[in-house]
């Protein structure tokens, strides 16, 4: 068993195209260079055609932060599956901000997920819980419910990668302990070792996410659960987003 490692950046709602263009061409030599671990950028749609021409030929991976579960017709404003496929490789579904801010809960999700491994999308499907689901001792009961919604996918496709991100983590500056990571990311996994096979869960790949940067980063890639890191604010700074690969390519990268 070797699941490679990735360090995805989610751009979140920041950057114009100009502004994308140039923080990936600014990326672009040295992340190029960091190997055995994937690299990802999800930067806004309107920025992921100018994005994958600058990568292309690259070893950096394309993502999008988002996907609708229809094909095409009158969902004005929504993006398919089918736009997204010539474009990138991953799309984050799912995302904690999705799910407060735009409505998207578990049966959406799960849509959207579909949709995406039908056009042969790579999802990168977010679960977590709240600061109040938390304090309530409720992160196991929470995580085997967003799971168990979507995990059914992971039987019939495969490939799926997952995000564990507590939502309290996400943009506080406030990131789990690597041994709260370590332990939740362990719990999923033995949520789809029952739910599925061993095999499946020896394989898929949990990142963590939330506050991640690069003075945190080497101790949660240093946690055999951990396969990498979904990375917001620090993904905007080329030097920061960097490091973060760099170290977890020097931790845990497979030749
Ligand atoms: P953050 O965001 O690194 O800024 O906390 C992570 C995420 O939302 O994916």
């Amino acid at each position: 068993m070797s699941r490679i490692p990735m360090i995805a950046g989610n751009w979140k709602m920041n950057t114009t195209v100009e502004d994308a263009v140039r923080l990936v061409t600014t990326m672009l030599p040295n992340l190029d260079k960091v190997s055995g671990i994937d690299k990802v950028v999800c930067p806004p749609f309107v920025s992921l055609a100018a994005v994958k021409e600058i990568i292309e030929g690259s070893t950096i991976k394309l993502g999008a932060q988002d996907v609708f579960y229809k094909e095409k017709g009158a969902f004005t404003g929504e993006i398919s599956p089918g736009m997204l496929a010539g474009l990138c490789e991953y799309v984050i579904i799912g995302h904690s901000e999705r799910r407060q801010y735009f409505g998207d809960n578990e049966e959406i999700i799960d849509m959207k997920i579909k949709a995406a491994m039908e056009s042969m999308l790579k999802p990168i499907f977010c679960v977590g819980e709240s600061l109040e689901e938390n304090e309530a001792g409720r992160t196991e009961e929470v995580l085997t419910r967003q799971c168990m919604a979507s995990c059914d996918r992971l039987y019939f496709f495969g490939g799926i990668v997952i995000a564990y991100e507590p939502v309290w983590a996400i943009g506080t500056g406030k990131s789990a302990t690597s041994e709260q990571a370590n332990k939740t990311i362990g719990f999923i996994r033995q949520l789809i070792r029952h739910r599925h096979s061993g095999e499946i869960a020896d394989n898929v790949r949990i990142l963590y996410g939330g506050s991640v940067t690069a003075a945190n980063i080497a101790e949660l890639m240093k946690m055999p659960e951990i396969d990498g890191a979904l990375v917001g604010g620090a993904s905007l700074k080329h030097d920061d987003f960097l490091s973060i690969a760099q170290q977890a390519s020097e931790i845990r990268g497979v030749s």
